[in-house]
């Protein structure tokens, strides 16, 4: 559906509810990255990172990739833009990829004072932005996830991301993880790709290797 991948020089934006996968997904992406011999920076601004779960997803490479991954934890909003400010200088040609895991929950965390909220869009649009100059000008993939909750519009059911607008303009692919109501069966739609015109999707499922094309 990606042809092939994530592109360098990219930004990908994942949104979607929690346990659709975003994590795994990210964690598969940075493995990718390291056995293809390039790095990965992982900012894990949710803290749910797990060695465990980076090598059930490796497996024998484990050892191989884990020194290849970066990890980088912001426990506050300011520490993640201080992560986003600060990439530039620990960014190298061998960097494949920025991984950042969920942007958004150490935003929502200081949400809900009315008179913030303005100051953290803006703060969230400026971090987006440098996210997006770094892929631009240092041509490495960026990866973005965002958790999104239920929105209830005239009784519709839509999802909408926190700070939507923001994320959505500075991604050039925008995928959206659904749960299907069926255990193990997710959704995913690419909303947005510079090399499809149409929106499009596919099932999958998430095991203990990570995330996997459902074919039926
Ligand atoms: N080792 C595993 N084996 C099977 N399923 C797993 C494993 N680890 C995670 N999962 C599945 O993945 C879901 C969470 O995926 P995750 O990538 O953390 O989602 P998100 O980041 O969107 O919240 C869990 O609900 C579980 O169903
Ligand atoms: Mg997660």
């Amino acid at each position: 559906m990606l042809y092939g991948g994530l592109t360098l020089g990219d930004v990908t934006l994942v949104y979607g509810e929690a346990e659709t996968g975003k994590t795994s997904l990210a964690i598969q992406c940075a493995v990718n990255t390291a056995r293809s011999g390039y790095k990965a920076i992982f900012v894990d601004s949710d803290g749910t990172f797990s060695p465990v779960r980076l090598s059930q997803i490796a497996q024998k490479d484990t050892e191989e990739v884990a020194p290849s991954i970066t990890l980088v934890k912001p426990t506050t909003f300011q520490e993640q833009a201080l992560a986003i400010d600060r990439l530039d200088e620990y960014l190298t040609k061998t960097v494949g990829i920025v991984i950042v895991d969920t942007v958004t929950s150490l935003y929502r965390l200081e949400l809900g004072q009315p008179k913030k909220t303005f100051t953290l869009n803006r703060e969230l649009g400026r971090q987006v932005a440098g996210l997006a100059q770094i892929a631009k000008t240092r041509k490495s993939a960026v990866l973005i996830n965002s958790q999104v909750r239920n929105v209830f519009l005239q009784g519709a059911v839509t999802m909408e991301p926190v700070g939507t607008r923001v994320l959505k303009f500075w991604a050039d692919t925008v995928l959206n993880l659904k749960l299907t109501g069926q255990s193990r069966m997710l959704k995913a739609v690419l909303e947005k790709h510079p090399q499809r015109k149409r929106s499009t999707s596919c099932y999958f499922t998430i095991g203990k290797t990570g995330i996997r094309r459902h074919r039926r």
